[in-house]
């Protein structure tokens, strides 16, 4: 068997590479260097501005930066005193375009005047020749290390930081103040009231009937069939006037009826229920998704949105996914009329966990 196979010209790949080594034995051992095809044309020669030769109209640039400085600081500061002399009222359009209005343009005068007086300070003042550093390793040696700290002192120096304390002390001034404005705004994320005591009661008290969502009416015990599943909110939660969403997003409940010898009750909460109909929370435990999903022959509640499992017989008990906690209990009863209404509020916080949630 040969080693050497035909090439496309008819010799073989073997005499091929014999004639490649009887060349490279023959080529001179010279290395080729072609000279740069362009040149380095060198950084322009510095020109002098006009700060740079005339001291008044570097006074004169000197004073037009501490002029936007200061201007920025009066802009944040008419920003937080929009925000207090000018709140929005609920309703008011007219509340909201000054409010918005006066709360632009403070925050922008306190922006822009940050902004243009840095750049101008580094083109007028600031010295404009061009810098060259070579290359280095990361951890640059201590005389480069002793190099870096010349030059900072000699920016400070060219820059005046130091030396120019009106300038200075005007642009710290602008930059603490320019933050100011989102503190007062951030605070408006958060509701008037109390947000704890908000998210530790709904709108189910002693009384209040379940009603069908969306329409409203009251659910009689006897429309509850076996098997069933009502959505509820609160009687009145319709009528609201404000908040009605947020209140709806906590108090949402589903109902069902079970055969009663299939409902696992826990001893304190066997008068929670009324004829093997019983109240849970629709808002899931895990990030408070709606748990829509009831299977009726095993009596498990599905939240669609990461699948956690609830069963409806078991006091709802996580069965799966990443909830943590059962859905909460509403305790009903039926009043006179035969219409279902709710004992109390739930006696724990529905929804997922915060910090001050005690379970
Ligand atoms: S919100 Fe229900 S499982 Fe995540």
């Amino acid at each position: 068997m040969s080693d050497a196979h035909d090439g496309p010209g008819g010799e073989t790949a073997g005499t091929a590479v014999a004639q490649l080594d009887d060349h490279q034995a023959q080529a001179p051992a010279v290395a080729v260097v072609r000279a740069d095809r362009i040149e380095n044309p060198g950084f322009p020669p510095e020109r002098l501005r006009v700060t740079d030769l005339d001291p008044k109209k570097e006074k004169q640039a000197e004073r037009t930066i501490s002029l936007l400085f200061f201007l920025s600081i009066i802009g944040s500061v008419l920003a937080v005193a929009a925000y207090i002399l000018f709140p929005i009222e609920e309703g008011d359009f007219g509340t909201i375009r000054i409010n918005n209005m006066l709360l632009g343009v403070g925050i922008t005068l306190g922006l822009l005047g940050i902004g243009i007086g840095a750049v101008h300070w580094s083109k007028a003042l600031m010295h404009g020749h061009e810098e060259v550093e070579e290359r280095h390793l990361t951890r640059g040696s201590d005389a480069s290390r002793e190099r870096a700290v010349e030059i900072f002192s000699e920016a400070n120096k060219e820059s005046g930081f130091t030396r120019r304390s009106l300038m200075r002390n005007t642009m710290i001034g602008a930059l603490i103040a320019t933050p100011i404005p989102a503190i007062a705004l951030f605070r408006d994320l958060a509701p008037a009231e109390d947000p704890v005591a908000l998210l530790k009661h709904t709108m189910w008290e002693a009384g209040v009937r379940l009603t069908r969502d969306p329409s409203g009416t009251p659910i009689k015990a006897s429309d509850v069939t076996i098997g069933s599943a009502f959505h509820v909110i609160p009687e009145g939660l319709a009528e609201l006037e404000s908040h009605r969403l947020e209140e709806k997003a906590k108090a949402a409940v589903l109902l069902m009826r079970l055969p009663v010898d299939e409902l696992n009750e826990r001893e304190d909460r066997a008068s929670w229920s009324y004829d093997g109909i019983v109240a849970y929370s629709k808002i899931c435990t895990h990030v408070g998704c709606p748990v829509a999903l009831y299977e009726q022959q095993t009596h498990h509640l599905l939240c669609p949105c990461h699948q956690s499992q609830f069963d409806v017989a078991n006091h709802c008990e996580v069965i799966f996914g990443p909830a943590a906690r059962p859905l909460p209990q509403l305790p009903i009863a039926v009043d006179d009329e035969g219409y279902l209404i709710a004992q109390s509020d739930f006696t724990e916080p529905v929804g997922p966990s915060f910090w001050e949630r005690a379970l």
